[in-house]
């Protein structure tokens, strides 16, 4: 089958393209370096010809809601257009666990997108999961200040993002479904406790302080608001295990 993946050379994309090659779908990336740019729409109607499905794992790096809605919007936007034109019959798109219940800048592009994929024409599948084990490295490397790690209060349930894009093309290779069984890592952490391990598995020193965000948000992300639900799927792959691989 032909699969389209925006944004394919993302950390979770990344393995999405491996998975659908290594199961010999023919995949074409859609992103900037790829020679696609998903917000402006250019090069994307030639580059979805003959494509069955696109899996939409774009995203911005921005916590500014307005940014994110309008990153968001266009994206899928442009998607759906270029996938009508072009027949294209599944549109999936990869979203998170909790976004309607913590409001969060980058979270309000996610709902935005959600809403637009829900409302379009083309027949659909959304996923959403909880953060990837990345996410520990990610906020590390944003909020360390020199020797000094600031954390927010966080509970979360990570998972590989292999196995993501595992369960996207399990999703892909099936008829669109709607909304479908949120997907969770294998057990529940707190954030300033994986940034702590993440660190020592990679032999970087220094302090993690833990430190509650205030507001809505900062009490979703102590709440459990950010985690599946007893309905959920869940990953195999822990967190020590994932870091212990990264050190190797
Ligand atoms: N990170 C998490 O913990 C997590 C958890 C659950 C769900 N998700 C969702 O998973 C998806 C992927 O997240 P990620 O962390 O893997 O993203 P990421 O690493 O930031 O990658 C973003 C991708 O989007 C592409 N991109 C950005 N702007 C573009 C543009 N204007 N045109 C075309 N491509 C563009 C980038 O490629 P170029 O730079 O080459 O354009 C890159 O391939 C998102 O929808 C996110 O909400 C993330």
């Amino acid at each position: 089958m032909k699969l389209a993946v925006a944004g394919g050379t993302g950390t979770v994309g990344v393995h999405v393209v491996e998975v659908a090659r290594e199961r010999g779908h023919d995949v074409v990336v859609l992103s900037r370096s790829a020679g696609v740019d998903l917000v402006t729409g250019a090069g994307l109607s030639d580059a979805m010809s003959g494509v069955e499905a696109v899996v939409d794992v774009a995203s911005t790096r921005t916590v500014s809601a307005k940014e994110s809605t309008a990153f968001f919007a266009a994206v899928t936007r442009n998607l759906l257009e270029a996938e009508s034109a072009a027949c294209v019959g599944h549109h999936l798109a990869l979203s998170i666990v909790g976004i309607d219940e913590a409001p969060h800048g980058y979270y309000a592009g996610k709902v935005e997108q959600e809403s637009l994929v829900r409302a379009g024409a083309v027949p659909w599948t959304i996923l959403r999961a909880t953060q990837f084990h990345e996410f520990a490295g990610q906020i590390r490397a944003q909020a360390s200040f020199g020797p000094v790690s600031i954390i927010p209060k966080m509970v979360s349930q990570p998972i590989a993002a292999r196995e993501v894009a595992e369960r996207l093309i399990d999703l892909a290779e099936r008829s669109p479904a709607g909304r479908v069984a949120d997907l969770g890592g294998p057990r529940e952490e707190r954030m300033a406790e994986m940034v702590r391990r993440y660190a020592r598995a990679i032999g970087a020193r220094g302090l993690v302080l833990e430190v509650p965000i205030p507001g809505a948000y900062g009490r979703a992300m102590r709440d459990g608001t950010l985690v599946t639900t007893t309905e959920s799927d869940h990953g195999l792959q822990t967190f020590d295990q994932w870091s212990a691989a990264q050190a190797r």
